[in-house]
């Protein structure tokens, strides 16, 4: 599948019901999966130099152990937002004090969801699209952290 820009999607629209059991049954797969958070950091800052600079003296192992958490997020992102809807804008406003652009975030999203195939041994393009949807509803979150 082409790389996709965040505006291909309807970032309002939460998961139905059948997607969230895809996107979950695949989470859980993930989460298994010793090498995601190695090879998903490993693809994302090496996906342009400018991600590659943000990355510079950062403290990988602290913040791979923050984002299994987070994928978990996204989940609630989609089910009870009223939950972790200020948590998420938090961590966007967290975000633009590094000085992360807006823009970054499709290539984090793209990074992710092209790990994904080689850690979810069940991976289809239907559970592909879930994954895209469910991250775009949590950026969209973060971005209303920024001012
Ligand atoms: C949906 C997208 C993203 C999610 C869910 C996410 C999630 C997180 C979380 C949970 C943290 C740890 C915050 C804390 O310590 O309390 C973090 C830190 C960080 N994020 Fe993100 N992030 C996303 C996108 C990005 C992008 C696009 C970039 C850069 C291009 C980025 C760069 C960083 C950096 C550099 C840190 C670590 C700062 C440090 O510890 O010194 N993130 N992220």
């Amino acid at each position: 599948m082409a790389e996709l820009t965040s505006d291909e999607y309807s970032e309002n629209d939460f998961l139905t019901t059948e997607e969230l059991s895809l996107f979950n049954e695949s989470l859980d797969r993930v989460i298994k999966c010793e090498s995601f958070l190695d090879r998903f950091y490993d693809r994302f800052i090496n996906s342009s130099e400018q991600t590659a600079r943000i990355f510079e003296g950062v403290n990988m192992q602290a913040l791979q152990s923050k984002l299994a958490k987070t994928l978990t997020l996204m989940s609630l992102a989609n089910t009870e937002p009223w939950r972790v809807d200020e948590h998420l804008k938090g961590i966007g406003q967290y975000h633009q004090g590094l000085s992360i652009p807006k823009i970054l975030y499709s290539s984090w999203r793209n990074s992710l969801v092209s790990t994904l195939h080689s850690c979810d041994p069940e991976f289809h393009p239907e559970i592909e699209r879930v994954w895209h949807k469910a991250i775009s509803v949590a950026i969209k979150k973060m971005h209303e952290g920024y001012n």
